[in-house]
C-alpha cells in the first residue's frame, strides 16, 4: 500500500484522534518469527492440544510436560526481535495525545520495541509464579525431568499467563474496557478475535463511537461503516500508515 491508497478520512482520523487504543495479537509477532495459534499449518494449536498444555488441569496431570513446552516457547521469545510492526507501534504512541497499547501477547516485544504502560491480558511468559499463591520467583533451578519448585516454599512453579478456564488480571480487563469505551480510533491487529474477552473490544469501542482499524492479511471482520480494514501485514501496514499520517 502506497499513502495514496489509505483513505483520507482515516489519516484525517487519526491526525486529529485525541486518544488511540491498539488490540494486538499473536499476529503482530509473527513476523519476529514466533508462531501464531491458529495458522492451519505453522499455529501452535495446529501441532499442540490446548486442553494438553494450557489449563489447570493440564498442569495438575503433567507439570513438567507444561513446564517444558513453556520453556520452549520462552527460548523462541528469548532470541525474538521486535518488528517494523511494533517499532511502528511505539511511533503512534509518541504521536497521539493519549494511547493505550493493550496486548493479548505473552512475549513482551512491544516492552522490547520500546512501548510504555503495556496492558497484557494475557500474562507474559517470561514471568514465572508459584502455583500456589501467584508469588512471582526470579530464581530456580531445574533438573532434567523433575518437576520445577521454588527454592524457598518447595510450590510447583508455572508460567505468569493465563490458562483456559482462568481469571484475566481483573486489573488489566478494567483498564482495557474503559480504553475501548473512551478512545476515539481502536486498532484490533494481527488477531483473530476469537478468544474471549479480548475478542469483544473492538465491538465495545465500535458500539461507543470509535473508528475501528483491523489490520491483518485475512478477512476476520464483516465491513461496516466505521470500519477500516486494511488486509495485509502489521509490519508493513503499519510503518506506511505512521508515514502518511504524521510524516515519519
Ligand atoms: P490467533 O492465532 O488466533 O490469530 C492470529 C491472527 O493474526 C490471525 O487472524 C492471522 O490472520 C493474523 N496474522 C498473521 N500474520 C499476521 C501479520 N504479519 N500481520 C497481521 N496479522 C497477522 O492469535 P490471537 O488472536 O492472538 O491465549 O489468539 C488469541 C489467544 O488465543 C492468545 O492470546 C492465546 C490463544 O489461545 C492464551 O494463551 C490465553
Amino acid at each position: 500500500m502506497t499513502h495514496a491508497d489509505f483513505p483520507a478520512a482515516l489519516l484525517h482520523r487519526l491526525r486529529h484522534a485525541r486518544h488511540i487504543a491498539v488490540l494486538t495479537g499473536a499476529g503482530i509477532s509473527a513476523e519476529s518469527g514466533i508462531p501464531t495459534f491458529r495458522h492451519a499449518q505453522t499455529g501452535l494449536w495446529s501441532q499442540y492440544d490446548p486442553l494438553e498444555l494450557a489449563t489447570p488441569q493440564a498442569f495438575q496431570r503433567n507439570p513438567r510436560l507444561v513446564w517444558d513446552w513453556y520453556a520452549w516457547r520462552r527460548q523462541l521469545v528469548a532470541h525474538a526481535q521486535p518488528n517494523a510492526g511494533h517499532t511502528a507501534l511505539v511511533a503512534i504512541q509518541r504521536h497521539a495525545p493519549q494511547f493505550t497499547l493493550i496486548t493479548q501477547n505473552v512475549d513482551g516485544l512491544h516492552q522490547q520495541a520500546g512501548s510504555t504502560a503495556v496492558i497484557e491480558l494475557h500474562g507474559n511468559i517470561r514471568r514465572i509464579k508459584r502455583a500456589d499463591d501467584g508469588v512471582i520467583v526470579t530464581a530456580w533451578t531445574e533438573t532434567e525431568g523433575e518437576l520445577v519448585r521454588c527454592p524457598q516454599t518447595g510450590s510447583l512453579l508455572r508460567p505468569d499467563v493465563v490458562w483456559f478456564g482462568e481469571m484475566l488480571p481483573p486489573d488489566a480487563l478494567d483498564a482495557a474496557r474503559v480504553a475501548a469505551q473512551t478512545c476515539d480510533v481502536f486498532f484490533s491487529i494481527g488477531t483473530s478475535g476469537l478468544v474471549e474477552p479480548a475478542g469483544s473490544l473492538p465491538r465495545l469501542a465500535l458500539h461507543a463511537g470509535a473508528t475501528l482499524v483491523v489490520v491483518n492479511p485475512e478477512a476476520t471482520f464483516a465491513p461496516h461503516n466505521d470500519v477500516y480494514l486494511l488486509q495485509g501485514a502489521a509490519g508493513v501496514l503499519l510503518p506506511q500508515l505512521v508515514a502518511a499520517v504524521w510524516g515519519d
